[in-house]
Parts: structure tokens; C-alpha cells; sequence
């Protein structure tokens, strides 16, 4: 068979199973093309928890990384959620914890970006509490379920600013992106404690990389994620979330932009918008755990109702109170 008469039979395979098990196909904006083109649903962090609170199948299939599974499991826990890829994690978040060391990879990143970390690997969320005692913490969604429910709200890269806005303290604990809370500081008059975690796909872009990317392309746009350093998006016309960058570059006059966010974006900014052109910051910008997911990978999971992700009550009812919040003033 041809590599087009496997992917049409995938599909063909994942439509007769979404029929017989009742399923819903969740898919995040960087997942490989043709996970895009199965998924009912495709978009960023906050449509995705939209959809998955929302929906009346049984069976949700969440074609992403871990912690977007579990706010599926935490927002719909009578529903069977499951992740193809059982170790489709987030580096990021995966550098705060509630307890126990978390994972910063600190040489690694010392010598590939040049970056250090504030607190040590023993530094837990509690002891970010216990150092600033009831100053309130909104949580990235890209965090484990124990640190949501840890956590007094949630925020997505689209809404943090009207998070942060939105509570009446002061002076802001705001979890795990240095660069996301940079981002917020700039737009609130809050004092904002960042966490010092980012995201290795995002964090290894720079200035350079948009210096060389406006000579090669003068007429683009360029329009970033706040996941971005803050050099970087200084230098950019604009900057959101995946889903605001589809509604950027669709609403613009302009036909050219360098887009600086996952390369999964992409296939959907080209579909969407046949007309334009679009160009990726800078060709390292993959995230490895975003492609792990294959079509077969989503076949396996469905066949064998296999990697169901289940939060435990006692976690998942403070968790939802932190998402529930987030989405109630979003
Ligand atoms: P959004 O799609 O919500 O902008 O999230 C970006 C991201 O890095 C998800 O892992
Ligand atoms: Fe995590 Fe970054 Fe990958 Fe998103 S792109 S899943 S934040 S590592």
C-alpha cells in the first residue's frame, strides 16, 4: 500500500471506532497533520478543556501531552479519557511539583540555552507557599493535576492576563513559565513571583533567530507565543496563543508571517488561509512529546481502550476547582 492508502485506512479504521465505542477525537494545534485532519476537534489549550467539559460521548480521545488528558479526565470524570501515547509529557511541567524533586535536566539546558534555574530540584510548589504565605498562585494548565490542585486558579497562554486581573491580591504567584509570567507582567500592575520552568521547544528560539527570519522574509509579520523569551517577543508584531495566532493571521491584511510556536501550527494557518504564506522562526521549533502521537498510536488506544487517565478524587475535586474557575471568567 502507498504511504496515502495507509493514512486513508487509519482513518477509515478511526471512523468505524468512534462510531462503536461513542468517542470524541481531541487534538492540540501541534500534533502531526494527519492527527489534525481525524480530530472532531482541533485547537489550543483552552478550547480543548472547553470541549472536553462539554461533551456527552464516553470515550474521549485526547491526542496531546499528559496534563491535557487529565484536565479532560478532571473536567469529565465520568468519561473514558485516553491519551494514544502514554508518554507524551511536558518538560515543562514537569518542572513543578508538589512533592519530591522535580525534573529540570539543569546541565543539560546550561549548556544547550545557556539557562539556569532560581530555586533547586527539592523546591516544591509548597515551599513556594510556605516562603509567600497566602499570596495566591494561578497555575499554566501545562501543570501535573496534584500542583492544579495546589492551586488557586488556572490560566491558559490566551487568558492569563485576565486571570491575574481577576483576582484582588496584589502580588502574584504565577506557575511554572518565566517567560509566560513575563509576558503578564508586562500587562498588569500586579507584582507577579514567577516560577522559573519554561519550554525547551520555545525557550531555543532568539533574537537572532528573528533577525535572520525579517531578512529573509522583510514583508512578514511576526507573531509569537508568550512562551517565548521575552527578547523574542519584543521583537514580535504580535503575540498568542495558537488558536489567537489562527485568528490573527486570518483577520490581518497583511499575507506574509513568521510564525514563532510549535511547527503543527502550521498545517492549519495553510489550510485555513491558502492565500498567505507562512514561515516557521526557526526549524528547531518541534516538540518531540506533541509528535509522538501517530495515527496508529490513536488506533491501538481506541482498539484496546488502552492509557485511560484517571484522576484520583481527592485530587481531581481541588484541580477542577482551579480549572473551573479559570473558565468561568474566560
Ligand atoms: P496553547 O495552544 O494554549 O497556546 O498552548 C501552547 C502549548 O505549548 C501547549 O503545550
Ligand atoms: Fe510542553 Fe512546550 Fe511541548 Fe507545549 S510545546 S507540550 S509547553 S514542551
Amino acid at each position: 500500500m502507498t504511504d496515502n492508502a495507509t493514512t486513508a485506512s487509519l482513518h477509515e479504521r478511526i471512523e468505524q471506532l468512534k462510531k462503536s465505542l461513542n468517542a470524541i477525537i481531541l487534538a492540540h494545534n501541534y500534533q502531526r497533520p494527519e492527527v489534525q485532519d481525524i480530530a472532531d476537534i482541533t485547537g489550543d489549550s483552552l478550547e480543548l478543556s472547553r470541549a472536553a467539559a462539554r461533551t456527552d460521548h464516553d470515550v474521549i480521545v485526547f491526542c496531546g501531552v499528559h496534563f491535557m488528558a487529565e484536565s479532560a479526565s478532571i473536567l469529565s470524570p465520568d468519561k473514558t479519557v485516553l491519551l494514544p501515547e502514554i508518554d507524551a509529557g511536558c518538560p515543562m511541567a514537569d518542572m513543578v511539583t508538589v512533592e519530591g524533586p522535580r525534573k529540570t535536566r539543569r546541565d543539560f539546558y546550561a549548556k544547550t540555552h545557556g539557562i539556569s534555574f532560581t530555586y533547586p530540584d527539592e523546591f516544591t510548589l509548597r515551599d513556594m507557599k510556605n516562603k509567600y504565605p497566602g499570596v495566591p498562585i494561578v497555575a499554566y494548565v501545562n501543570t501535573s493535576a496534584a500542583v492544579k490542585a495546589e492551586s488557586d486558579i488556572c490560566c491558559t497562554s490566551s487568558n492569563v492576563v485576565k486571570v491575574v486581573e481577576s483576582l484582588k491580591e496584589d502580588t502574584i504567584i504565577c506557575i511554572p513559565d518565566r517567560n509566560l509570567s513575563s509576558f503578564a507582567t508586562r500587562r498588569t500592575s500586579k507584582k507577579i513571583i514567577a516560577w522559573d520552568g519554561f519550554c525547551n521547544t520555545h525557550q531555543r528560539v532568539s533574537a537572532e533567530d528573528v533577525k535572520a527570519a525579517k531578512e529573509r522574509h522583510p514583508y512578514a509579520r511576526v507573531v509569537v507565543h508568550p512562551e517565548c523569551p521575552l527578547d523574542v517577543q519584543d521583537m514580535a508584531d504580535h503575540i498568542t496563543s495558537t488558536s489567537g495566532m489562527l485568528r490573527y493571521c486570518k483577520e490581518s491584511k497583511h499575507n506574509e508571517f513568521i510564525i514563532g510556536t510549535e511547527e503543527g501550527l502550521l498545517h492549519r494557518l495553510k489550510a485555513e488561509n491558502p492565500d498567505k504564506a507562512f514561515f516557521i522562526l526557526s526549524d528547531a521549533m518541534v516538540c518531540p512529546n506533541m509528535k509522538r502521537t501517530k495515527l496508529e498510536s490513536v488506533v491501538r488506544a481506541m482498539e484496546g481502550t488502552e492509557h485511560v487517565i484517571k484522576v484520583p478524587e481527592e485530587t481531581r475535586i481541588p484541580a477542577k476547582r482551579a480549572l473551573d474557575r479559570m473558565l468561568e471568567i474566560t
